[in-house]
């Protein structure tokens, strides 16, 4: 078990653009927490300061679960001070929910592809494209980084919902 804990809308952490990560020495142990702690809450993708981390790193796996049993698996993503480079034209709707606005899930227009430019886990300069969830996990976190939350992303607030009452009523 790690020793985390979710600071949630409200903490100025979460208002804020993080510091970039300086560099190879402080990726390892960060990358390692925030990937433990992503795997304990069985979550899509999480920022480094959802867990009190000020850096802009965040790790992404996307895992089936009850509430999405149908969204498509991710191997392990893990970015240092990613910048999305480009996206696409193309615009989707889907839902999303995020540990630091518990309990709340809504529906988020987004780019469904982006290429982002960042450093991974071996401090290598990478640039890569992301299509379809990923990608939206993906810009969810880069999100993060720069202080905001899927709630300003919304273009309406009328699908906000529950988590209990988005199982109960089903898509
Ligand atoms: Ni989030």
């Amino acid at each position: 078990m790690t020793d985390f804990t979710i600071t949630t809308i409200g903490d100025p952490l979460l208002a804020q653009p993080a510091p970039a990560v300086a560099g190879f020495a402080e990726t390892q142990p960060m990358f390692h927490r925030l990937t433990e702690a992503l795997r304990e809450l069985r979550g899509a993708g999480l920022a480094a300061p959802q867990i009190g981390i000020g850096v802009a790193a965040a790790v992404i796996e996307v895992r089936k679960t009850e509430l999405f049993p149908d969204r498509p698996e991710s191997p392990l993503i893990r970015l240092a001070n990613p910048v999305i480079d480009a996206m696409s034209d193309e615009i989707v709707e889907e839902w999303e929910g995020c540990f630091s606005v518990p309990g709340l899930l809504g529906i988020v227009p987004r780019p469904n592809e982006v290429t982002v430019s960042f450093r991974d886990a071996e401090w290598n300069q990478v640039t890569q494209t992301f299509t379809g969830y990923v990608a939206r996990v993906v810009q969810h976190e880069v999100d993060h980084l720069h202080g905001r939350v899927f709630l300003s992303r919304m273009t309406s607030l009328d699908s906000l919902t529950t988590q209990e009452n988005f199982l109960k009523r089903g898509r």
